[in-house]
């Protein structure tokens, strides 16, 4: 029998109660298709914070280093937010994703049928949204030097951080992307602000380098000013959006929301020699963890994209999306995408009924 050994990081705040639901979910998906899951769980974020003194210890460091996959829940909460830059709970996931080389971060935005209702948008604007935000992770203003603080002689406080790309960076990203695409709708836009800034015109220039490799993919670019405003306009024009950083992180959090909920998002972060970490891209919501109310489903969804992209695992992953879909064509929700006339349950009856229906879809 096939093992593969996962690293279970729940985090902060909802961390704990999401990843519950997530690693039961995995198990049974491993029992039907005959692997086996070898779980080993770790604090990361503020709970290692209050553990260990640090948010992210060499020793789980290595630990994910030594796993198949890592399942992360989310980090941070109001508790460490006083902390200096260097030991707050976010430095552990940027240590991660640099250390683990996670250059590729997908973060899939597709909209159920049954919950179009639920997005703050009109539905004609949301029906049959299903695009992908394909991040840059590792690089662009989150990594870039110089960075810091520094006081000036007359006494002033001057900041600075650094958007840098190389070509060999912008590369890798790009192919993903194609990549991505090819196996899609091939249609690829790639987001940059090449009309102010230079780092991203080099970008634009890539991206268009890498394309003839890919003739078979529509390459489009777009400023994120305006992929910004056509993402709340007309979301279902885009297939694959391929972006720098910082923007991928802005643009997927609206993204998300034309979801329903932030809750419902799902995200594979990819490197290389086959390096991946799973997360839901929501936060550790500290206003309602332990409450038992928080949705699961993102981190039940990541759970579906390390099948597929880990363990090639196609199938399985399939079946828990489809156990996704028909828990929510039935009526469940958790409060955050609750519409009237539909169930509202919480955070662990949503693992068991979709746990349920796993068990119950045909192989
Ligand atoms: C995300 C989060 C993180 C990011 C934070 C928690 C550091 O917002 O994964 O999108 O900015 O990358
Ligand atoms: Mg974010």
């Amino acid at each position: 029998m096939k093992c593969f050994r996962i690293l279970v990081l729940p985090g902060d705040g909802i961390g704990p109660e999401i990843m519950r639901e997530a690693t039961k979910i995995l198990l049974a998906a491993g029992k039907r298709h005959c692997v086996e899951f070898d779980i080993v769980e770790a604090a990361v974020g503020g709970a290692s914070i209050d553990e260990h003194g640090v948010p992210l210890t060499d020793e789980v460091l290595r630990m994910a280093l030594d796993s198949d996959a890592v399942l992360l829940g989310a980090v941070g909460g109001p508790k460490w937010e006083s902390l200096d830059y260097g030991v707050r709970p976010e430095r552990a996931l940027l240590r991660l994703r640099k250390e683990l080389g996670l250059f590729a971060n997908l973060r899939p935005a597709k909209v159920y049928s049954p919950l179009v209702d639920s997005s703050t948008l009109k539905r004609e604007v949301v029906e049959g949204v299903d695009l992908i935000v394909v991040r840059e992770l590792t690089g662009g203003l989150y990594f870039g030097t110089p960075r810091g603080v520094e006081r000036l002689p007359d006494g002033t406080e001057r900041g600075v951080n650094t958007l840098v790309y190389t070509t060999p960076e912008i590369e890798r990203i790009a192919r993903v992307a194609f990549d991505v695409a090819r196996k899609r709708n091939k249609r690829l836009t790639s987001v940059d602000k090449a009309n102010v800034l230079e780092t991203t015109e080099l970008w634009r220039k890539v991206v268009t380098d890498v394309s003839q490799y890919y003739p078979d993919v529509e390459l489009s670019h777009m400023y994120v000013d305006n992929c910004a405003m056509q993402l709340v306009r007309d979301p279902a024009q885009f297939d694959v959006i391929v972006t720098e950083n910082t923007f991928g992180d802005i643009l997927s959090d609206e993204a998300a929301m034309l979801t329903g909920s932030i809750g419902m998002l799902p995200s594979a972060s990819l490197g290389r020699d086959s390096r991946a970490m799973y997360e839901p891209i929501h936060g550790s919501a500290p206003d309602i963890a332990g409450r038992d109310v928080a949705n699961p489903i993102a981190t039940i969804l990541s759970v579906a994209m390390m099948l597929k992209y880990s363990f090639d695992m196609q199938g399985a992953s399939a079946e828990i999306e489809k156990a996704v879909e028909v828990v929510l064509e039935k009526g469940y929700r958790t409060p955050d995408i609750y519409t009237k006339g539909t169930r509202r349950i919480g955070c662990s009856e949503m693992g068991n009924i979709i746990l349920d229906e796993l068990e119950a879809v045909a192989i």
